[in-house]
């Protein structure tokens, strides 16, 4: 039996991580999750999994859960978040945090849940964008295992079972295109948050959709890479593969190609993660029928039409605090974009400037990391507004 901590619990990744452990009650126990402000989902988890710790985003909300649920802790805001990824359970070497808060407030739970020890299963890409280098030393100090949920990393993970990384030529990373894969840079101009919304392959929580949309989440998803299989970014590539069937692939150095392919389902990477080293039924996820799919499409990636794309493989090169930078920029240019202060077109204006404009931090250190993620966050938010560019 593991104990599953889980981060983000009320979000997209969230809500299918307790599906896959509600069809293994005897694999799986729940035992601490955080969630924000959705407490409505949060009361039926709650009631029907019965965790030991809860951490909520407001003390006025883990007020009204205490009143509620007497018998179980309750915290709040950071400490509440670092109180959950770090519960101590009866069984510590059984435990896994599954960390799916989304951008970069996962970063310090997840950080000191390696610290305790604790193995992580990591859908919180943002986490290693922003801080890629501590957090890998530090699962190497601590000696735990970081297990990609990410479908495209648990591709590779999968392909790489066995073999040896010094013998991959490239990964290749696979890319639905996102929701505006048909647009010309001039419609992508007048396209709307609705539109934005609707990615065409998978239902995902809304930070990430739009980070589809603009391709930064193929950009974050190669610096994860970076920072995962310890690869340089001259061996990453990526690709445009509508059909999202193939997740992603390793190609060796003798010209092999091994391929990990599914239904566009995330518990079935949730589930290798939680689960890994074994495999285990996962009875409501659809079989793929290849003969029903019939083709699949690749075509090359053009950075001209997603430059969002460009700037990550940029930042991640440039490495120090860029990639910290990048993080910055694009939260908060997304977060402006949802609540409908600029159009879509300015989030990778937005980004390129805060590029543009840092100076070089050299190592830096958590401390730093913290306190620019801050500061380029707070800037953007205050500068811009719809139309205008500070
Ligand atoms: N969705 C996917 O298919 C997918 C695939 C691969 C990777 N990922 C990655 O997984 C992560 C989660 O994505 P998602 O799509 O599941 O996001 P989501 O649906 O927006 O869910 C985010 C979760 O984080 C919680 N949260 C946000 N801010 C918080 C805060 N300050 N304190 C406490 N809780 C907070 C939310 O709580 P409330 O809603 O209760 O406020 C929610 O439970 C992201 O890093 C994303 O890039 C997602």
């Amino acid at each position: 039996m593991k104990n599953v901590i889980l981060l983000g619990a009320t979000g997209s990744i969230g809500i299918q991580t307790l599906d896959v452990i509600r069809e293994h009650p005897d694999e799986f126990q729940l035992m601490s999750i955080a969630f924000g402000k959705n407490i409505k989902k949060g009361m039926e988890i709650i009631q029907e999994f019965r965790p030991r710790f809860i951490s909520v985003r407001s003390k006025a909300d883990a007020s009204l859960l205490k009143e509620r649920f007497s018998e179980i802790e309750i915290g709040y805001g950071q400490e509440g978040l670092i109180q959950a990824s770090t519960y101590d359970a009866s069984n510590h070497n059984q435990t896994i945090v599954l960390s799916a808060l989304v951008g970069s407030v996962g970063l310090i739970p997840t950080i000191e849940a390696i610290k305790k020890g604790y193995d992580i299963a990591l859908a919180n890409k943002e986490t290693l964008v922003t801080a890629g280098v501590l957090v890998m030393e530090m699962v190497e100090k601590h000696h735990v295992h970081l297990l990609p949920v990410d479908s495209e990393h648990s591709a590779i993970y999968q392909a790489l079972n066995g073999e040896k990384t010094s013998q991959i030529n490239k990964i290749i990373i696979t890319a639905s295109g996102g929701s505006f894969r048909d647009k010309t840079r001039e419609e992508l101009k007048k396209v709307t948050l609705k539109e934005a919304l609707n990615h065409p392959n998978w239902s995902m929580g809304s930070k990430i959709t739009i980070d589809s949309a603009t391709m930064m989440n193929k950009g974050f998803e190669v610096i994860e890479a970076h920072h995962l299989f310890q690869l340089p970014y001259e061996q990453i590539k990526t690709l445009l593969h509508r059909e999202s069937i193939i997740h992603s692939m390793v190609e060796f150095i003798d010209t092999s190609i091994i391929a990990q392919l599914g239904t566009p389902d995330m518990r079935i990477p949730i589930q290798y993660a939680l689960s890994y080293p074994n495999r285990l039924e996962l009875k409501r996820s659809k079989r793929l029928k290849l003969e029903e799919i019939a083709s699949l499409h690749f075509e090359v990636m053009d950075f001209k039409r997603y430059p969002c794309l460009k700037y990550a493989y940029d930042a991640g090169k440039t490495g120090h605090s860029f990639p910290t930078v990048l993080n910055a920029a694009n939260e908060a240019a997304v977060q402006l974009f949802l609540e409908e202060k600029i159009s879509f077109i300015k989030i990778e204006q937005i980004i390129y400037d805060a590029l543009n404009k840092h100076d070089i931090i050299k190592y830096p250190d958590l401390e730093t990391i913290l306190s620019l993620d801050r500061q380029i966050k707070e800037y953007i938010i205050k500068n811009y507004a719809k139309g205008e560019s500070s």
